[in-house]
């Protein structure tokens, strides 16, 4: 018989986690495979709606108080991550400091094998305005540098209703006129995460791609002004009119302007640069099994659009 598996999981109330958490429920719910009993670390989520999730509260940075929790543990896997619009000490502290906690709590407590999701942020050519982009890869070099059985993976642009990235380009997308930043040329892979669920269940389940980086996208790649306009056409029924807006010089300005205003601005300088760097993932072995099931661009914007 498999040995128990038991999967310790961070970030599981956010975009990522709900939808993995929905696959492994359901998974649970069908066939007798080998699924991970899940223990959910959350600060603010004291239950989960999915049979068999076990919460438990805290905070990635204070593993003092879920340390014995970890007990049994056979994949831990980290995805709890600072996102979006914030100041760099923060990103290095949730992204940074809190991965090498978890790193070190795994270690105390005799856990191997650890599981890492990174972001296709890191594989940018450069961070200098962009302190997420830059978190994500030197958490990727403490993951590597520890000892454990790691693995990590780099999804590429995350799509699903409960995202704000989603409903931030929905929105910049129904405007009469749509801007784009950098000209919109770089091309964008995006992913939905039902399909990236599944890929990670199967990473998890996976020993043989340790000590792997694995970048996930969707099947079809599409310059981001390609996207929008398919957006538009939806929601407008016709050909967007865009507004050319400047990229790199745009990143400049707003590096300058967030030192003082980063609460009251729109976006960080580092939101812009999915607008001028390709956020497109390598294949690789991981992806070349799924690659062929998933959602392509069209359907996945009939599925988040079918409500409105
Ligand atoms: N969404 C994307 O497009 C995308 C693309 C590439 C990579 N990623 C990566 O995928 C992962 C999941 O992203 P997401 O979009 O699902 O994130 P999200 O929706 O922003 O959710 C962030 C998660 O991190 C947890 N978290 C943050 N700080 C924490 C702390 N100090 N202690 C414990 N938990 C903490 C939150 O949990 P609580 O608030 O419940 O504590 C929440 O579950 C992240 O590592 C992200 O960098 C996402």
């Amino acid at each position: 018989m498999a040995p128990e598996r038991k999967l310790f999981m961070t970030g599981a109330t956010g975009v990522v986690g709900r939808a993995l958490l929905q696959r492994l429920a359901g998974d649970k719910r069908s066939a007798g495979r080998n699924m991970p009993a899940v223990v959910a670390l959350s600060r603010n989520v004291s239950a989960f709606p999915e049979a068999g999730v076990r919460a438990v509260h805290g905070r990635i940075g204070e593993p003092e108080g879920w340390l014995r929790d970890l007990e049994g543990t056979t994949e831990f896997l980290h995805m709890a991550a600072l996102t979006g619009k914030a100041r760099a000490a923060d990103f290095q502290r949730a992204n940074v400091e809190g991965t090498r906690s978890v790193i070190e709590a795994c270690k105390r407590a005799g856990v191997r094998r650890f599981l890492f999701v990174s972001s296709i942020a890191a594989t940018y050519p450069e961070h200098d305005a962009y302190p997420y982009g830059r978190s994500k890869l030197e958490a990727e070099a403490l993951v590597r540098e520890s000892g454990l059985d790691w693995a990590i993976v780099r999804p590429t642009i995350v799509m699903s209703r409960r995202a704000k990235i989603w409903h931030s380009l929905e929105g910049m997308a129904s405007l009469p006129v749509v801007p784009m930043f950098g000209g919109g040329h770089v091309r964008i892979q995006p992913i939905h995460a039902d399909d990236l669920a599944l890929a990670l269940e199967a990473w998890l389940g996976d020993p043989s791609l340790d000590r792997g980086t694995y970048d996930l996208g969707g099947p079809e790649v599409v310059t981001f002004r390609d996207f929008l306009g398919r957006i538009h056409r939806r929601k407008k029924g016709g050909d967007a009119t865009f507004l050319p807006l400047p990229g790199k010089s745009a990143i400049a300005v707003l590096k300058q302007l967030e030192k003082f205003l980063l609460p009251v601005l729109p976006m960080s300088a580092g939101q812009l640069y999915s607008f001028v760097y390709d956020s497109t993932a390598k294949p690789n072995a991981l992806s070349e099994r799924f690659v062929a099931g998933q959602r392509n661009v069209d359907t996945m914007l009939d599925e988040l659009l079918k409500y409105g």
